[in-house]
């Protein structure tokens, strides 16, 4: 079970490094990433290496027992290469070239950027190839973070050659762009740039490419330092910390590439609902794991330093925040950063060590998690088994928020999330899983604004529910393929036979508008938001109704029976009663009830090790003690339950072996 966070020995004195060993031994500490934005350290002026420090932090780390995660050190070019290669800065839709002086400023198409940064990792693969620190390579950092499109003529290029081989034909990039209107015909590759500033929407084809290619660019950044590592390192996991809460890259293209999915997350301190979101997130690395373990490699012991403002953690809400990521899949809760800085852009953002050092509340807290996650050293490599899958998609997620669309109020992942926190009030766990992968295994899917699908991802759906699977979908979906151009024949596209209905118009809300929704003998359920539909059934039955609006009478919720399945229906954006019906209808249909029932408030998930033992996380976030129907031995107490009772605040992970 992997501890520790981000350490940068480069910050401090050397004399901090064997003071901050011996707090780390104290803490439980046992895995750091070490020298995450230490290019301008490792290579001060071009092809001069000094790596003494990092040599003695390596050792230093070693002798006491802790493992390295050991950075490529290339998120942030040091100063001499913006001097001395200028056109290596990104540049903006404007064409702005942003300047040095925070990080990540490179542009990722860049040969020089690409060129210096594999000589480095080949410079640090080659000397601690066989340190026996090296556990982990950590290559960049948050690819696309801040700089998620460059918009230089470097890129430009590589733009076109990258449509070049996707299309083969300048016809074809044509006919897939739709250039015929607004007399955008293209004669040859040569004329198309990426999308910058225009006078109107650019081509909405051409952004979606755009940012399909700038995810392959710096994909293509982190490959070329893999390869390095792989030649040099071969036995060596490599990683790259992903932030799957952000749409900046398309990570199911990604997850192939790394060793170890590791995920980055910080709770929105003003976030209503934030251990939803922080449990949808984690759901979403570990769909990313397909399933199998992963790495929380950074959250925070308290307060960010770049929300507009920056709350400090409750007592107690660090350790529930590192359970919860646990309970979803992790094997592990690394941090940002060990110790708090002292200068410098982040210096209010919390660490392990705080700023008034180790006599603290947030260091007390940290040695507990410290001694808690050595206890629970036996969920180690066990796995979270569910009845329900969620069909997430970057690409989908990019188009869905595209200019020029129905309404500016559908939030890509807005009720995705409505949908996993219903299902987490009620102890069910949501698998995230990428739209075309078998879904056999699983009760129900839910298809959550899904505006963009191939054919091939429609077909595995209709295949599901053929096979006897239950689909809800909900509006904005199915409308687009894989191009950006709409399926014809009424909305919803590509699922107007799976779902049994069709739409001829799209009647989005004002804003903030409602509509009432009923069931079919009028009594209320509650409201639809963002969205309505003059949608028609041609097989499906209405189970709920859209009262008023814009087209009152029309269906709010439609079932459909097709092959062995059910598939469902939703019109609009529903309240929290409205969601809470439509959930009871399609779960007691498809027969998806929680491993036990839990109150609400209290984050219950099951993670199974292959020789059968069950791990049941019990969080409880409410502020008062609560009772849950589940016995066994608390790795947490070192108790045995029956049931379980967890104080306001308190958690439990209670092991038993499934007979
Ligand atoms: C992450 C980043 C870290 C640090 C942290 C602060 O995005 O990887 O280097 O900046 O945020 O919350």
């Amino acid at each position: 079970m992997r501890f520790g966070g981000d350490y940068n020995p480069e910050q401090w004195p050397p004399a901090t490094l064997h003071e901050d060993v011996d707090l780390m031994k104290r803490a439980g500490v046992n895995l750091v990433t070490v020298g995450v934005f230490s290019w301008a350290w490792c290579e001060p002026r071009p092809d001069e290496f000094e790596l003494d420090w990092l040599d003695r932090a390596m050792d230093a780390l070693h002798g006491a027992g802790i493992g390295v995660d050991l950075a490529t050190a290339t998120a942030s070019p040091p100063p001499w290469l913006a001097a001395r290669h200028p056109e290596t800065l990104p540049v903006d839709a404007t064409g702005a070239r942003l300047w040095p002086g925070s990080r990540q400023a490179y542009c990722p198409s860049s040969p020089v950027f690409r060129d210096r940064a594999r000589r480095l990792v080949t410079r640090l693969a080659e000397r601690y190839a066989e340190h026996p620190a090296l556990e982990m390579w950590h290559v960049g950092n948050e690819y696309a973070c801040h700089v998620t499109q460059c918009w230089c003529d470097v890129s430009a290029a590589a733009f076109r050659s990258w449509l070049r081989e996707r299309y083969g034909s300048v016809e074809a990039l044509n006919e897939a762009w739709g250039t015929s209107f607004w007399s955008q015909r293209y004669d040859d590759f040569d004329e198309v740039v990426p999308p910058r500033l225009t006078p109107s929407f650019v081509n909405p084809t051409q952004r979606l490419d755009f940012r399909r290619f700038s995810s392959d660019e710096h994909l293509a950044c982190y490959l070329g330092e893999r390869d390095v590592l792989r030649r040099l390192t071969p036995d060596v996991p490599i990683t790259t910390n992903f932030m799957a809460n952000r749409d900046v890259v398309d990570y199911w293209a990604w997850s192939d590439h790394v060793d170890v999915v590791s995920n980055d997350h910080y709770v929105q301190g003003e976030h209503p609902r934030k251990e939803a979101d922080l449990a949808f997130t984690a759901d979403v690395s570990r769909g990313l794991a397909r399933g199998g373990p992963w790495l929380l490699m950074e959250h925070s012991t308290s307060a960010v330093n770049w929300q507009p403002r920056n709350l400090a953690k409750r007592p107690g809400e660090m350790l529930r925040h590192s359970l919860a990521h646990l309970a979803r899949g992790a094997d592990g809760a690394l941090f940002f950063q060990w110790r708090q800085s002292r200068a410098g852009a982040e210096k209010y953002h919390s660490a392990l060590v705080p700023h008034a050092g180790t006599e603290t509340r947030v260091f007390r807290e940290v040695e507990r998690l410290g001694a808690l996650l050595a206890d629970l050293e036996p969920v180690v490599g066990s796995t979270v088994a569910t009845d329900v899958a969620l069909l997430l998609d970057w690409q989908a997620g990019w188009v869905c928020e595209g200019d020029a669309t129905p309404t500016c109020d559908v939030a890509y992942r807005d009720c995705a999330q409505l949908l996993h926190a219903e299902l987490m009030r009620r102890g069910i766990t949501t698998d995230v899983v990428r739209p075309g992968e078998d879904l056999g295994g699983y009760r129900l899917a839910l298809v959550p604004t899904l505006t963009m699908v191939t054919d091939a991802q429609a077909a595995a759906l209709t295949d599901f529910v053929d096979g006897g699977g239950h689909v809800l979908v909900t509006y904005f979906s199915g409308i687009v393929d894989e191009h950006d151009r709409v399926r014809l024949g009424g909305y919803p596209g590509a699922f107007r036979d799976l779902l049994g209905v069709v739409s001829e118009e799209l009647c989005p809300l004002p804003a903030g508008g409602a509509v009432t929704v009923t069931d079919t003998s009028g009594a209320v359920v509650g409201s639809g938001h963002v969205w309505t539909e003059d949608l028609q059934v041609t097989g499906a039955e209405p189970v709920l109704v859209l009262a008023d609006g814009p087209v009152p009478g029309r269906p709010a919720l439609t079932r459909h029976e097709v092959g062995s399945g059910t598939s469902w229906y939703l019109t609009t954006r529903p309240d929290d009663r409205t969601v809470v019906r439509v959930l009871d209808e399609v779960l007691a249909a498809a027969g998806v009830v929680p491993p036990v029932p839990v109150p609400d408030g209290v984050e219950s998930v099951v993670r199974r090790s292959a020789d059968g033992r069950d791990f049941h996380f019990l969080i409880n976030h409410t502020d008062g003690e609560v009772e849950v129907p589940v016995s066994g031995t608390d790795l947490v107490s070192g108790r045995d339950t029956g049931p379980t009772v967890l104080p306001a605040g308190g958690v439990a992970v209670v092991s038993r072996t499934v007979p």
